[in-house]
């Protein structure tokens, strides 16, 4: 359930009332099932919890200022509003209630409300006759008109002395509503590596053997499933491509280096996608300094790299493995003699004879094919393929490995 928070973004607005020190084990639960949290605090809340603890519990340099020029320097209010996909505040106080109700925009938190997108939630706190004051109601009442959720409050002892509605709700509870406020994807809770681009095999400090490989259909994939709610480590070739958003990327260079961080990342897995046109051989030698022109002809001893997605499916521990094929004749054949050869699950083949589509191309057209089936993906940008390979990969997940 909590999985579905992993790689979320939350902005936890903080304002001030006694229940402010149960936000600081809230940050903790959030981060702990892999959401990434902003604090955004009111003036108020710096009397009852220091922006240096939330700071140090999320891991981000604690927001408090509308105008300071610093901050929004490093991140802006309206980038603020935008990177979030939820922004709840918890807790949150009776005037704080009244100016998101009004739509008073006169802090950094309640303009960060007026400015995002994101799903919006409130956990109140306070005393219970503030609690049961008309006003307060009339305020609660237009803003769950407006889709807001509202976590809580608990009844009971009060800090004021009192027994009553206006509890914050425990922490454990308050990540099990942030939870519930995001859909299961075909691969939510689970973790995907993935490997992109091609593989750099050194000659001599000046030259090396590589391929055509951009990175962009593994970086797709990384995309789609990200999208589709998995954790993504991708570990990329060479290649000049942005991270995509809340992927965990390791650059790597050579064949070797690229099975080395294959093996650090891949332990306890639930899927491999190995996309990276990695090279069959490499020099058995390197030369130490830039060699010479000195024959018409040069012969290079070339040695057999190891087989990255080969080692991965002979782990006793195996995700679900699937592999590319990069063909230029007999494509389907070549393909199907891999992925019995390799032990794959599942591989995607690519006719790169064709200039249409393959290497460098925005676009891509896959043959898929597993033991008792195959399906065509017709040509379509990268991405798109993406989405529709990460469905085919979903529906062959062994169910009991869900984490959610
Ligand atoms: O990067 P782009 O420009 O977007 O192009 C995409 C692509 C054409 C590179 C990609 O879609 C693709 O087809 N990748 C596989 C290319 C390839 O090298 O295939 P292969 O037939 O040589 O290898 C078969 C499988 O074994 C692949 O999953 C490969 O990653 C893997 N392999 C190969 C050799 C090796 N030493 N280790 C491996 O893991």
């Amino acid at each position: 359930m909590l999985a579905r928070l992993a790689n979320k973004r939350i902005v936890l607005g903080v304002t001030g009332g006694i229940a402010a020190y149960k936000s600081a084990e809230l940050i903790r639960r959030l981060r702990d099932a892999g959401a990434e949290v902003q604090v955004v605090m009111t003036a108020a809340a710096q009397h009852f919890i220091t922006p240096l603890t939330l700071q140090a519990l999320s891991g981000n340099p604690v927001h408090t200022d509308l105008l300071d020029p610093a901050a929004e320097a490093a991140m802006g209010h309206i980038e603020l509003a935008r990177w979030a996909d939820l922004v709840l505040v918890a807790p949150a106080s009776a005037d704080c209630i009244a100016r998101l109700a009004q739509g008073i925009a006169n802090d950094l938190l309640t303009t960060l409300w007026l400015a995002t997108r994101a799903r919006l939630a409130i956990a109140p706190a306070m005393n219970q006759q503030m609690w049961a004051a008309p006003s307060l109601q009339a305020n609660l009442g237009q803003l769950r008109q407006r889709g807001v959720a509202v976590f809580g409050p608990a009844a009971g002892a009060q800090a004021c002395g009192d027994v009553g509605e206006g509890r914050m709700l425990e922490a454990v509870e308050l990540a099990d509503r942030c939870a519930d406020q995001f859909d299961t994807g075909a691969l939510t809770g689970r973790h995907v590596v993935i490997t992109a681009g091609p593989t750099r095999e050194a000659i001599d400090p000046v030259r090396y053997i590589s391929n055509h490989s951009s990175g962009k259909m593994g970086f797709a994939v990384a995309e789609a499933c990200v999208e589709a709610g998995a954790r993504v480590t991708l570990v990329a070739g060479p290649v000049s491509l942005p991270t995509p958003g809340r992927v965990t990327r390791v650059d790597v260079t050579s064949a070797q280096e690229m099975l080395a961080a294959v093996e650090r990342a891949v332990a306890g897995a639930d899927i491999f996608i190995a996309t990276a046109a990695v090279a069959d051989y490499r020099p058995a030698q390197v030369a130490g300094q830039k060699i010479k022109k000195l024959a018409d002809t040069l012969s290079l001893e070339l040695v057999r790299n190891p087989d990255i997605v080969s080692t991965v499916a002979a782990r006793p521990d195996r995700p679900l493995v699937v592999g590319f094929a990069a063909e230029t004749e007999k494509v389907l054949d070549h393909a199907r003699d891999k992925l019995a050869r390799k032990r794959l699950d599942m591989i995607a083949c690519n006719d790169v004879a064709r200039s249409d589509i393959g290497f460098r191309s925005d676009d891509n057209a896959l043959t898929v094919l597993w033991k008792e089936g195959e399906c065509v993906l017709e040509k379509a940008s990268k991405p798109t393929i993406a989405r529709q390979l990460v469905g085919l990969i979903a529906e062959r997940l062994p169910a009991s490995g869900r984490k959610d």
